[in-house]
């Protein structure tokens, strides 16, 4: 199926109409289906005020969904309000009496590396080696020479949010257990932009937002925990939702959700992830979030990779023929198989994606940077209207 082509599926995204969008790295445009979803619920709630049940039954639907997309069981999802939040919560978990180094990357987004530095600084961790991309990307021995036998956790990002740059994350995993470590990987610009596969890579923890490349909103996002890990990973903090017999199971067990007191002596966790829920979700941004899983699960993840990858193919084979061949920061495909983002360098970043936002074209600015991030909605022609225009912008700089 040709997605892009299709003017239904085009017309399920009301911004494609006024505007060239190619920022799906910084927020995915919302389908109508989801904006919908949302709104629905919203009115349902000023209406007839709080559904609790039901909206509590879209957690547990969002946690199913997005196992599927990532080849994982429900029971090892927990659905959390950010993947910041998401993070710290699994980062709580971690053992750090004997293994107390983590390894992670400066191509992560800045929580993938903060959270750890953090930990050091207060006394939980002894050492956090970050590693220095080369031209946009971490060389994988850079990985194997800094992961030893005292490594708690391995933390990286499957897609550099900045360089674009693809990681090894099977390779990186193998390097990880062979030395006991844990590996967490960030996965939001990797999930419906890539195939990913958690089991097939060896991922041990994982936490992905919706509101990027799922089309979905702000405000939810996923962790996953490997099964056989959830035995003893146990948070250090926790809240209500995520006790042993919390309110969601006794309602999967067709109970009351307050028939007997919650037991006040202990903390102990779910046995799911569930144990990664603290309180409270907002029930539109759930919804919504399941509703854009729903939407990309009945489209297929397939057809999004391939228009992404020609999107992708089309645009760097352009920007090299203006002449910005050596400007590019992401990887060529011979060197890294990339995703989705394509990022090169300019000066004053700010002036130039302003420049493009006057032509209607919309993009990121990063660090004296121009970050493109193509998706399944977008058309040659987009990626077209886009390189004529820095063309004309690089040309009025040189004649300034
Ligand atoms: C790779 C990556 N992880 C995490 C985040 C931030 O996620 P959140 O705001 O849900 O914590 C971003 C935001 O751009 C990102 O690019």
């Amino acid at each position: 199926m040709k997605l892009h082509t299709d003017e239904g599926l085009r017309n399920q995204f009301p911004a494609l109409s006024t505007m060239t969008y190619l920022d799906s790295a910084g927020a995915g445009l919302p389908s109508r289906r989801v904006s919908n979803v949302m709104q629905r619920l919203t009115l349902d709630w000023a209406s007839k005020g709080e559904n609790w049940e039901e909206w509590l039954m879209d957690v547990v639907n969002t946690r199913r969904a997005f196992a599927k997309m990532i080849g994982g069981k429900a029971e090892e999802v927990g659905v959390v309000p950010s993947v910041s939040v998401g993070l710290a919560s699994l980062a709580s978990a971690l053992k750090l009496k004997t293994r107390r180094k983590v390894v992670t990357s400066s191509l992560n987004f800045p929580t993938n590396v903060v959270l750890w530095q953090r930990m050091k600084e207060a006394g939980l961790l002894q050492n956090v080696t970050v590693l220095k991309h080369r031209r946009g990307q971490v060389p994988l021995d850079a990985w194997e020479k800094s992961i030893d036998d005292k490594t708690a956790v391995v933390a990286v990002d499957y897609v550099s949010w900045f360089s674009g740059a693809r990681e090894n994350i099977r390779e990186i995993t193998e390097i990880a257990h062979r030395h006991g470590a844990l590996v967490v990987v960030d996965a939001f610009h990797a999930l419906s932009v890539i195939p990913l596969d958690v089991e097939r890579d060896g991922v041990d923890m994982l936490a992905c937002g919706f509101y990027k490349w799922l089309c979905g909103p702000h405000g939810a996002a996923c962790v996953y925990v490997r099964r056989d890990l959830l035995q003893d990973f146990m948070p250090s903090y926790i809240g209500w939702h995520g006790i042993r017999d919390n309110v969601i199971e006794r309602l999967m067990q067709s109970r009351d959700p307050f028939d007997v007191p919650f037991a006040l002596d202990r903390g102990t966790p779910s046995a799911t992830a569930a144990r990664f829920e603290w309180g409270t979700w907002a029930p539109g941004v759930v919804a919504g979030a399941m509703e854009a899983m729903k939407f990309a699960l009945e489209l297929g993840l397939g057809p999004r990779f391939g228009e992404i990858k020609k999107r992708m193919n089309e645009l760097r084979g352009g920007l090299e023929k203006i002449g910005l061949r050596k400007a590019m920061l992401t990887p060529s495909p011979d060197e890294n198989q990339g995703a989705g983002i394509l990022t090169f360098g300019v000066r004053e970043h700010s002036a130039f994606v302003s420049d493009l936002r006057k032509e209607g074209i919309v993009v990121s600015g990063r660090f004296d940077h121009v970050r493109i991030s193509p998706h399944f909605y977008n058309t040659a022609e987009d990626v077209e209207k886009l390189i004529q225009a820095v063309r004309r912008i690089i040309k009025k700089r040189k004649t300034r």
